[in-house]
């Protein structure tokens, strides 16, 4: 419909500002573009500048996802749409429009956007976030870890969701292509290393 084309734009527009990006040059830090992973998200401006920008950016990013797909779950929009406005989301921070197409990860917007499959699958995503990123001590293994079994989850708790949660995965695990080559010969840096990498 008109409506979910419309949501759709605007959840690729809004999901293409890089709070990162913005944050660093409000707080007089470098363009994360261009240092630590050179990618522009949470776990690289926590490298580069610390908790605080980070938290600012983790939260701006996951509001990237929750308010295009939120707003249109309580205007009525069924699963379908919900999942096309939640990969556009992420496209924007993937590739944004705004930011010569140089765009990040997703996985705090992704996170964001599946509020309407339920507390229940947020929770379970997050903890597995958290308890990956415990024991491995790698941001993107934690990441990957759960964007792997994020389909899992969604086909157990609300299998009308599977294909856009799959979609969003795949999108994800491509993002990753560095880190992963950096997981599997041992030079990823942990989350809380200090050292910027060099690469
Ligand atoms: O979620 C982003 C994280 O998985 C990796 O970020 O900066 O370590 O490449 P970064």
């Amino acid at each position: 419909t008109l409506f979910t084309g419309l949501m759709v734009t605007a959840a690729y527009l809004f999901g293409s500002i890089s709070s990162a990006v913005l944050i660093c040059r409000v707080c007089g830090l470098p363009d994360p573009r261009t240092k630590g992973s050179k990618n522009p998200g949470a776990t690289n401006v926590l490298r580069i500048g610390g908790t605080a920008p980070a938290v600012a950016t983790l939260l701006f990013d996951i509001l990237k996802g929750t308010l295009p797909v939120y707003g249109s779950y309580f205007l009525g929009l069924p699963p379908f749409s919900l999942g096309l406005i939640a990969i556009a989301a992420c496209l924007g921070h993937m590739y944004p429009v705004f930011f010569g197409f140089q765009g990040g990860k997703a996985v705090a917007t992704a996170l964001g956007s599946i509020g309407p499959i339920g507390w229940d699958m947020t929770g379970l995503l997050l903890g597995t976030w958290i308890v990956t990123a415990l024991i491995g001590r790698y941001s993107s293994l934690a990441s990957l870890v759960t964007v792997v079994l994020a389909p899992l989850y969604a086909y157990w708790l609300k299998p009308e969701y599977t294909i856009a949660v799959a979609m969003l995965s795949a999108l994800m695990i491509v993002r990753h292509r560095a880190n992963i080559g950096r997981l599997i010969n041992g030079t990823e840096p942990h989350i809380l290393d200090k050292t910027q990498r060099k690469r």
